[in-house]
């Protein structure tokens, strides 16, 4: 089994519906790209990012783009082996083609956008208006982009970037992360105006939809 296969085995059984549930908090609007975040550091985006794109990828048949937009901590390159190869922060800082940064995957369907190179300018330097034409272009590319972020209390510039995808799923680490920081993140999110779609309440595994959460 592949490093990644083996980081999802836990909880690909509980997204197996993902879909389903996707669609039903959508209330009519499609949902094509979605930031997967959390309070803190270590909660599990990655995992449930990588999950959600292997569930919809496999079960759905969809054309899914998984990106790593962790630039406090990429590590989809590592779990994909992919190497030193541009991604997309170079796709964001730079004129360059989509087709020298998107890898496919073993997995049908799926494919993965690394980080790409580090450098000591981060993310959050960029211009919004810039970010979010290139997260527009790479939308039109595929059925899902799923986008594995920073953190929200970690990263000055996470709430500002959750809105120009069409939702955001908060991943909790239960009985670790405190409520009150968990309502500080969602607050963070809400006044900048991005669409919680619901929680993923981590390392217990239970997908909770907007409307139970609300
Ligand atoms: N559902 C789960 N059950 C058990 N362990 C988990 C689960 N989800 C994640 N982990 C473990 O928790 C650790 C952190 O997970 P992960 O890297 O996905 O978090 P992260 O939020 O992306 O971290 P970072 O903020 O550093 O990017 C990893 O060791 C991972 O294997
Ligand atoms: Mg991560």
């Amino acid at each position: 089994m592949s490093d990644y296969k083996r980081l999802i085995s836990g909880n690909k059984r509980e997204l197996l519906n993902f879909k389903g549930n996707l669609m039903s908090t959508a209330t009519g609007k499609t949902v094509k790209s979605i930031m997967v975040t959390s309070a803190m550091n270590g909660e599990g985006k990655t995992t449930a990012a990588l999950s959600l794109a292997y569930t919809l990828a496999v079960n759905a048949k969809d054309n899914v783009y998984l990106a790593d937009g962790s630039w406090n901590a990429p590590k989809l390159d590592k779990v994909f082996n992919f190497g030193e190869v541009p991604g997309i922060s170079d796709y964001f800082r730079d004129d360059i083609d989509l087709n020298g940064i998107v890898r496919q995957t073993q997995t049908a369907n799926l494919s993965v956008i690394p980080f790409g190179k580090k450098t000591s300018n981060s993310m959050e330097i960029l211009r919004p208006a810039v970010l979010k034409e290139k997260i527009d272009e790479l939308k039109t590319r595929c059925d899902y982009l799923i986008f594995d972020s920073a953190s929200i209390m970690g990263s000055a510039d996470m709430a500002v970037l959750s809105t120009f995808f069409d939702g955001v799923i908060l991943v909790i680490e239960c009985e670790k992360t405190k409520w009150q920081v968990v309502d500080l993140a969602k607050g963070k999110l809400e006044s900048a105006g991005a669409n919680i779609l619901g929680v993923v309440l981590n390392k217990r595994k239970f997908y909770i939809p907007r409307w139970l959460y609300g």
